[in-house]
């Protein structure tokens, strides 16, 4: 049985499988720019993020109904409660979906139908996190707040996502500020793509209190003692930085040293459908890559509990079942 974790870096436009992808297109007659799963399998090799995310975006083209959202949940779902998955902090691009006539209220309303009883029906809690798309407006992403605003319920933070660098987090300070009033919390992709400077900017302006990747803080250590005192957490990706080039192979992932030095890491599937696995394949592939030991192991799964947005009985049921948990 693998070990029980939290999932906190998870784009579900991300869990779209080329099979799922096929069949939805199919049922809604929306056209694919590939002839088959095969096809569309090998157009998974990636320059940079930029690469990645043109198709990512192409892809949720076959993302029309109410159901589609469903069944796109409910397909993580079911993986990620094969993996060990007790708690799942899933990101939605409202703004890829809306921009092209797919009404917001569609989206979630789709999600949702898949995420209320996620607990009872996969031994999953979840919560939604909306992100904008950085590469948009500002006031595009305040247009968005202001739609989610009669689905506050669903919705537990505000994140940040798309190309990275040119958009820097504080070109979003007021919405952020807007969402933070409203009562969500806030985290945000940075240092991904980008410099370690975004990742204090999303501190220092936006106010959040996790990072997305955050792998090149290890530039700036200065930075790196900041977030070991304040105990910010990290949401690491191994296989989207291979991916996405962001490092060259897995045994030259940072993560070991970024444990070792203290940082809150946790590990993350990112976009598995894209990536090659899901949570668990990023652990036992990590872990294989950087011989990491039973402790550090361990470490990892208690930061993903210690660094979700759940409440303290649940955490401490979680971190009770860890800590009975043998590898
Ligand atoms: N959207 C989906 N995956 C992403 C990533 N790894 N970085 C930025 N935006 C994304
Ligand atoms: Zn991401």
């Amino acid at each position: 049985m693998p070990v029980p974790k939290a999932e906190l870096h998870l784009h579900i436009e991300g869990t779209l499988e080329p099979e799922l992808a096929f069949a939805l297109a199919e049922r809604d007659g929306t056209e694919l720019p590939f002839a088959s799963v095969e096809e569309l399998r090998a157009a998974y090799r990636f320059e940079d993020l930029q690469s990645f995310l043109d198709l990512y975006y192409r892809l949720t083209d076959v993302l029309q109904t109410e159901q589609d959202f469903t069944d796109l949940a409910e397909a993580y779902l079911s993986r990620a409660s094969a993996e060990g998955v007790r708690h799942a902090e899933i990101f939605f691009d409202p703004q890829a979906h809306t921009a092209r006539g797919v009404p917001f209220a569609t989206v979630i309303d789709g999600l949702w139908k898949a995420l209320y009883d996620s607990e009872q029906r996969y031994g999953i809690s979840t919560a939604l996190i909306m992100c904008f798309l950085r590469d948009l407006s500002a006031e595009s992403a305040l247009e968005t707040l202001n739609a989610a605003e009669p689905y506050l319920d669903r919705i537990v933070a505000v994140g940040l996502d798309s190309a990275e660098v040119g958009h820097p987090p504080a070109k979003f300070a007021a919405v952020y500020r807007r969402a933070r009033e409203l009562g969500l919390r806030a985290v945000a992709h940075a240092g991904e793509e980008g410099p370690a400077a975004y990742v204090a900017e999303a501190l220092d302006v936006l106010g959040v209190e996790r990072i997305d990747h955050g792998i090149r803080v290890l530039e700036d250590p200065m930075l790196v003692e900041r977030l070991v005192r304040e105990r910010i957490p990290l949401t690491v990706c191994p296989f989207s930085n291979v991916r996405l080039r962001v490092v060259d192979r897995l045994a030259d992932h940072p993560l070991r040293r970024m444990l070792d030095l203290g940082l809150v890491a946790t590990v993350n599937s990112d976009d598995p459908a894209y990536f090659g696995g899901y949570v668990h394949e990023n652990f036992d592939g990590i872990q294989a890559a950087l011989d990491l030991t039973v402790d550090h192991l361990r470490t990892l799964a208690r930061n993903s509990f210690e660094a979700s947005f759940i409440d303290e009985p649940t955490r401490a049921r979680y971190l009770a079942e860890l800590d009975a948990y043998t590898f």
